[in-house]
């Protein structure tokens, strides 16, 4: 039996993607090349943006054609999808489509009734089942699934493993969100803030070093809000990478996502300073450059705290990169207000920008607000902020041009244009910035180090140091 796998949105999903994966390959399933050959396809999905869910609305247009095709209907359009019509031709099942994630989860009753060509829908708190839809396909005589009901128990369960093979692995160890930002989705499907116990975290870090694996990213919607018993987010850190020494793991990096800059501690700057298994790259979302609007956005701290922070790691630790979320034509967002955040940009000067405009998410408190910006007016913002922050980036990079850095080699890249002395391998710092330099096929999944040599884009070029 095969799986295909679509995974939208934040690496929370692409680590829930990865468990149900690793559910669906102990249970003897392998991966097919393509949905339109696999017994089983599962849509990954997001509710952030209603830019994310319309993309999804349009791949399900796509898969009701192939749906159509694998089950022989007679409007089907094999032409389309002529690895389908082959796979139907030979007498294989119809296709079983999951849709799960946080779009199931906002939409639950109505998806399916609004979509028959989903077979199931696997909402946050159930991603379980798709062993129990597994089991199905495997002896549908013998299974049956039951539909999933509105949840009324909602416990998430943090899954053993997310890993789906390579050098890297998300770890979740937090879910949910309790500070309720006035303008997202996330409390409402992903629901209250939960920990994992960090006995589960270091099991999980052994499987992983078995594997193989190199660096890992511990996740959680505010992974610095952890808290179980006693133990906060730093101490949990200091007892991951105290773990990783004596157990003479293969992970060499840790890395953390995404930090709110509410509970951004002295402590945790500390921990950083004194633990050299952490990278020094740290993701924390400012959204707004004005007070005004961060107020209104309920972030729970101003400009200054932002920046006073930000001057914190700096000074801290001078070789660490800071990156962020920037989001522009919040209601009653002034042309002032947006000057404020080109100001911010312009001083934090980030090391990555994730940068959106203001989409209403029905049910959140700034959907209702008044002074709703314009859509043209979002967009020419949005563009300014990315136009300003991609010159930084460009400047700040340049800086590191002759420096020598460690490098994950992470695979051979299969970019031609690259024009290198095959093969080309990419890799990232600890800082996450990209490298691709030129070396044997041998030194990935490995720590090497790397003259910085010049700039491709936003990809550094560099050689391996002999010395
Ligand atoms: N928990 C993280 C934090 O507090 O910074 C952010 C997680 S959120 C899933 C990722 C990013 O999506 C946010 O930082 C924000 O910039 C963006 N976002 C959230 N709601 C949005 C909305 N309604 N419209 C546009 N972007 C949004
Ligand atoms: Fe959304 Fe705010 Fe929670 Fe981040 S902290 S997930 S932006 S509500
Ligand atoms: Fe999207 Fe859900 Fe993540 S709404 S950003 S996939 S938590």
């Amino acid at each position: 039996m095969t799986y295909f796998f679509e995974t939208y949105g934040c690496q929370m999903n692409v680590a829930e993607s990865a468990a149900a994966q690793e559910t669906l390959r102990q249970r003897g399933w392998t991966a097919a090349s393509s949905a339109e050959t696999a017994d089983l396809a599962v849509i990954n999905t997001c509710s952030v943006r209603a830019t994310a869910e319309s993309r999804i609305y349009g791949r399900l247009g796509w898969y009701a054609g192939l749906k159509a095709v694998r089950s022989r209907k007679p409007a089907a359009k094999p032409s389309s999808y002529p690895q389908a019509a082959r796979r139907a031709q030979s007498g294989a099942p119809p296709l079983t489509l999951v849709v799960m994630g946080c779009m199931a989860e906002r939409l639950l009753s109505s998806l399916q009734s609004d979509f028959p060509l989903i077979d199931h829908t696997l909402g946050t708190w159930r991603k379980d089942r798709i062993g129990e839809i597994a089991a199905a396909l495997e002896t549908p005589v013998c299974h049956t699934v039951t539909a999933q009901a509105a949840d009324t128990e909602r416990v998430y369960q943090f899954p053993a493993v997310s890993h789906t093979g390579g050098v890297s692995a998300f770890v979740p160890i937090m879910h949910g969100c309790d500070n309720f930002c006035t303008y997202c989705i996330v409390p409402q499907v992903r629901g209250r803030e939960v920990s994992r116990p960090p006995g589960a975290i270091l099991a999980e870090l052994d499987v992983l070093a078995r594997r193989g694996v190199r660096e890992i990213t511990v996740l959680g919607q505010n992974v610095n809000s952890y808290r179980h018993g006693g133990l906060t987010f730093p101490g949990l850190l200091e007892k991951i990478a105290a773990h990783l020494r004596q157990s003479g793991s293969s992970i060499g990096w840790v890395r953390f996502l995404t930090s709110h800059p509410k509970d951004f501690s002295p402590a945790l700057v500390d921990t950083l300073c004194r633990e050299p298994l952490l990278c020094r790259h740290i993701h924390l979302p400012v959204q707004h450059g004005s007070t005004k609007i961060l107020t209104a956005m309920n972030r729970r701290y101003s400009r200054e705290d932002y920046l006073g922070i930000a001057a914190r790691i700096r000074g801290s630790l001078p070789d660490a990169s800071l990156s962020t979320d920037i989001l522009v034509g919040f209601p009653g967002e002034t042309d002032g207000d947006f000057q404020e955040t080109l100001d911010l940009v312009r001083q934090a000067r980030f090391s990555e920008a994730y940068m959106y405009y203001y989409n209403p998410r029905a049910g959140t408190p700034a959907a209702s607000m008044p002074e709703q910006v314009p859509l043209e007016v979002k967009k020419a913002r949005l563009q300014m902020v990315i136009d300003l922050q991609m010159g930084i980036l460009r400047e700040e990079m340049a800086k590191h041009i002759g420096a020598e850095v460690t490098v994950l080699a992470e695979e051979v890249s299969q970019n031609r244009k690259n024009k290198m002395e095959s093969p080309a391998i990419r890799g990232k710092t600890a800082q996450n910035q990209r490298v691709i330099f030129p070396g044997s096929e041998s030194v990935v999944n490995n720590f090497v180090k790397i003259h910085l040599t010049g700039l491709t884009g936003n990809t550094f070029r560099g050689k391996v140091n002999e010395r």
